[in-house]
């Protein structure tokens, strides 16, 4: 089993949460990359089954949950043996499910590929969670796009939501309803969440006013960045992009405000 030899003190899980195509993986990735420059080895889950951010972090999502729960549907004695008990579970997971890419432990959903419903496969998302982001001083979720994956995750132990958005007021609706969502699921109710406005313009006071009326805090603003589109474009891994790209730094200062990474000079 592999543990982080840098463990800081407290275990922060962070989804990062949006609608379609804000930038979630986008920024995910580069939070990956930052910590990972810090000496931080993070947990990275890729929570979307068309496992883009295995991608933007330059993996071939080979190893998946999906393919995983398979594996225990066709082999009824493996299901036996590795149901029986959480430990056996939690070893393979870490044994045969889990990637190791650019300094970062990856965990991939993946489709729920055979027969059955969606359910277990989402079940054992949050077991995989849970039971290895102990292990982890941080844990980056990149979720899908929605609601619906708020209520099915961890919920009750997330430390950070972060809610990616637009930059329009129509964003800002979506994201207070997630942040309003996951506090209806919360257990403890203790995580902070905090709002990106990504691709953001120049003027952005209408924005800043209705997510001060709603009460969400914007922890940054990542701007356009050509760099982003021409990675995507190549098939480049978004964690290569240089440290100084406009989108890094943004991340990068989001990182810092959250206390997630330590600043830098
Ligand atoms: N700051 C940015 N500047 C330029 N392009 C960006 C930026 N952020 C994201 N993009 C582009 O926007 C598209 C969507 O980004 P991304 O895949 O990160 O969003 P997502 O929220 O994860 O999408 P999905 O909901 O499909 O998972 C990608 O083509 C990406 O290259
Ligand atoms: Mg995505």
């Amino acid at each position: 089993m592999q543990t982080d030899s840098n463990a800081r003190s407290r275990g922060e899980i962070l989804a990062v949460t949006g609608k379609g195509g804000t930038g979630k993986t986008t920024t995910t990735a580069i939070m990956a990359k930052l910590l990972v420059q810090q000496g931080v080895r993070p947990l990275v889950v890729d929570a979307d089954p068309p496992v883009s951010l295995a991608y933007a972090l330059g993996a071939e999502p080979t190893k998946t949950l999906g393919l995983f729960r398979k594996k225990l549907i066709e082999d009824p004695r493996e299901k036996r043996r590795i149901a029986d008990s959480e430990r056996h579970m939690r070893e393979f997971i870490y044994d045969e499910v889990l990637m190791e890419v650019g300094g970062a432990s990856l965990l991939v959903l993946g489709r729920a590929e055979g027969p059955g419903c969606f359910c277990g496969i989402n079940e054992l998302l949050k077991f995989g969670i849970q039971s290895l982001s102990d292990k982890y001083a941080i844990t980056l979720i990149d979720c899908e796009a929605g609601i619906e994956q708020i209520n099915r995750l961890v919920v009750n132990r997330l430390t950070t939501l972060l809610i990616v958005s637009d930059a329009s007021v129509k964003g800002i609706r979506t994201a207070e309803h997630l942040s309003r969502v996951a506090g209806e699921y919360a257990v403890d109710g203790t995580f902070r969440v905090g709002l990106v406005i990504n691709k953001a313009g120049m003027d952005i006071h209408p924005l800043e006013k209705r997510a001060e009326e709603i009460g969400l805090e914007i922890v940054g603003l990542i701007p356009e960045d050509e760099n982003v589109a021409e990675f995507d474009l190549l098939g480049t891994p978004t964690t290569a992009l240089p440290d100084d790209s406009p989108c890094v730094n943004a991340v990068r200062g989001i990182m810092e405000r959250l206390k997630l990474i330590d600043p830098v000079g």
